[in-house]
């Protein structure tokens, strides 16, 4: 078991690490695995700031103890209510039913239905202060939707230590802890960005403002991953560059989908020519053979997306599922959907799509476009007109 790490006087990582996970959250992978960092802060009264997930939960709470009695602790600060942070929130409240937990109104509203145990909760303001004693004082920054409406950074004023949660973090674990005793890890930091913010990157730069505002920062220590102390204001101007809008000229089509036998690519071929005659400047991908990246950034940039898929056994097939599966990483506000696709003898691909969409409260195009099994040249005409009436409905 890693043990504790003193990273400035009176504050100490009580984190858990995982290595050998490999998929976070059902859907985003983790070659390096991961940390749900916790931190300790000592005054005369002392904080601890969010826990682990419930499966570190006793080494997480040995831990704790191995610094201070739990019986001791004063407060518990939630920044986020995710399960990988609150995940031992309901096991240390039953050892310390005494901690009054601050958080958001939104976390503690949260964690109530979390950790189904009663505690007294202080709903922070913007701003508000926390003084420990001995010099030590926390300041708290809601930054709603930094990834989930509950969101606050937590600033330990005295020694310039910024507690940002998922703000900042990577899945990457190391024992070292620290960013400046292990290998880059820049990419990794911008595949965490991208799975878990890009949904949310246009409440990005107002974050990243609250962190420039802060008087005498000097290390970022986030809930996953190495703690930043070299330059930590890097992470911040990376942040702020991910998260700026990719420049583009007029309006962009993404056509996306699968095919078995070249039917449903036929159909998304001439859906590009219409497209593109129209002006309107379109990218194509096959799911079946680009990586998942190559999907989720054309999904990202356009304005307008098409997915095609053939009927198979009454249903679209996996990959087009896949992709739908994905637009919950993708900020599709504003974005307006269509289906097109090629069957034999019921076609309910294209309804079953055009259904899902309307679930997910997409802005869609009614009108599903099929053709039966090879599209004659007549049907690949009504591609491209499709194609035309699509690209003239994002103007
Ligand atoms: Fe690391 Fe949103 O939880």
């Amino acid at each position: 078991m890693q043990q504790t790490r003193e990273i400035c006087p009176g504050v100490h990582w009580v984190g858990a690490l995982n290595a050998s996970l490999r998929v976070f959250d059902i859907i985003m992978k983790t070659d390096w695995g991961t940390t749900y960092n916790s931190y300790l802060v000592q005054g005369e009264r002392t904080a601890l700031i969010d826990t682990v997930h419930a499966d570190f939960t006793p080494e997480f709470l040995a831990k704790l103890e191995s610094v201070i009695p739990l019986e001791k602790l004063d407060y518990l600060i939630i920044s986020h209510t995710e399960m990988d942070h609150s995940g031992s929130v309901a096991a240390l409240l039953l050892r310390a039913p005494h901690l009054e937990v601050f958080g958001t109104k939104s976390a503690l509203h949260l964690l109530k239905n979390i950790a189904n145990v009663d505690f007294k909760g202080h709903p922070i303001s913007d701003n508000e202060v926390l003084d420990l004693g001995a010099g030590k004082t926390l300041r708290f920054i809601p930054s709603p939707f930094w990834h989930w409406p509950d969101s606050m950074f937590t600033y330990l004023e005295s020694d310039g230590l910024l507690f940002p949660c998922d703000g900042f973090a990577t899945h990457y674990c190391d024992e070292r802890l620290f960013e400046d005793r292990m290998p880059d890890f820049t990419a990794e930091s911008k595949f965490y960005f991208d799975h878990i913010m890009r949904p949310y990157k246009d409440k990005v730069p107002a974050g990243c403002a609250k962190v420039r505002a802060l008087p005498a920062l000097r290390m970022i220590c986030p809930s996953h991953g190495p703690m930043l102390r070299q330059n930590p204001m890097r992470i911040v101007d990376l942040w702020d560059e991910w998260a700026r809008p990719e420049p583009k000229q007029g309006k962009e089509v993404a056509i996306l989908y699968a095919s078995a036998y070249g039917a449903t690519k036929a159909m998304a071929e001439s859906l590009l020519a219409g497209i593109e005659a129209s002006g309107v400047r379109t990218s194509v991908v096959d799911l079946t053979k680009a990586p998942v990246e190559e999907w989720l950034s054309a999904m990202e940039r356009a304005d307008g997306i098409l997915l095609g898929s053939p009927t198979l056994n009454g249903d679209a097939v996996k990959p087009v599922w896949d992709a739908i599966a994905l637009t919950a990483l993708v900020n599709t506000k504003g974005k307006r959907w269509g289906a097109f696709g090629s069957y034999g003898w019921s076609g309910e691909a294209t309804k079953l799509l055009l259904d899902r969409m309307k679930g997910l409260k997409f802005a869609i195009a009614e009108d599903r476009l099929t053709a039966i099994l090879i599209p004659s040249a007549e049907e690949l005409s009504k591609c491209a007109e499709y194609g035309q009436q699509f690209a003239a409905s994002l103007q």
